[in-house]
């Protein structure tokens, strides 16, 4: 079986509000998802790191990408779930195959955390994601921005990637209707009825979102360059 990652990288980054998508915004000398394929490039275990863009990307061709196993497939969707399910019809997988699905925004992923993934799930029927235990008090806001609700934190977690399913699993869970909130692959594989593995992942790990994000993504990098 192979180990295939999938970098869906197709968004227009609506909530930074950038000129560019976020994932070409510059950090420490490279577009953002740079640094995401380049450490996914590293991670032994994977053969090949499949970058999915937009059809209509007009900046990706502006950089250097010389990066070992990449692959890059223009064939991007108008939601994420869109994009990964193009992206896995591309790629002539057998349904075997591990896919382990990873936001080009979460650039400071590291080489252990992928490792810590790939050792936990490896024997795993299912399959399994990085994730985090919710640590603050969850509310849920109603429509004046007020507490309408306070959720028990208890047993909560926050999904992070990548998140690890074999091929044929995940392509079966993405055949469905995609249009009802299906924000991550885990979502779709519930949907089947089964209970992917949950894996501690790093605050580290986070999703570069708002431009608040970019000064700490920065740190993270720089920090491990020197
Ligand atoms: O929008 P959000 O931050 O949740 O996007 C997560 C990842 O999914 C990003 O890497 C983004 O580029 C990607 N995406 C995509 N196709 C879309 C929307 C988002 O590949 N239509």
């Amino acid at each position: 079986t192979r180990h295939v990652a999938l970098v869906p990288a197709a968004g227009s980054g609506a909530r930074f509000g950038a000129a560019c998508p976020k994932q070409y915004l510059q950090l420490s000398g490279r577009p953002l998802m740079w640094h995401t394929l380049s450490t996914l490039c590293q991670v032994a275990a994977i053969d090949e790191v499949a970058l999915v863009l937009s059809p209509g990307d007009e900046w990706f061709d502006d950089y250097d990408w010389t990066l070992p196993k990449l692959t890059v497939h223009r064939v991007g969707g108008a939601t994420r779930a869109e994009t990964v399910k193009n992206g896995i019809a591309a790629l002539g997988l057998s349904s075997e195959d591990w896919l382990l699905v990873h936001d080009a925004a979460r650039c400071c992923l590291s080489v252990a955390m992928v490792e810590r993934l790939l050792t936990e799930v490896a024997d795993d029927p299912v399959g399994g994601l990085l994730a985090l235990p919710v640590p603050d008090t969850v509310k849920r806001a109603d429509r004046d921005g007020r507490v309408s609700i306070t959720l028990p934190r208890q047993g909560m977690w926050l999904a992070q990637t990548p998140q690890m399913f074999r091929a044929g699993v995940l392509s079966q869970a993405l055949a469905g209707d995609l249009t009802d909130g299906v924000t991550d692959e885990a979502s779709a594989i519930e949907r089947l009825g089964l209970k992917p593995r949950l894996v501690e992942g790093d605050a580290s790990n986070f999703k570069v979102t708002w431009p608040r994000d970019l000064p700490l993504a920065r740190a993270i990098l720089e920090a491990r360059q020197s």
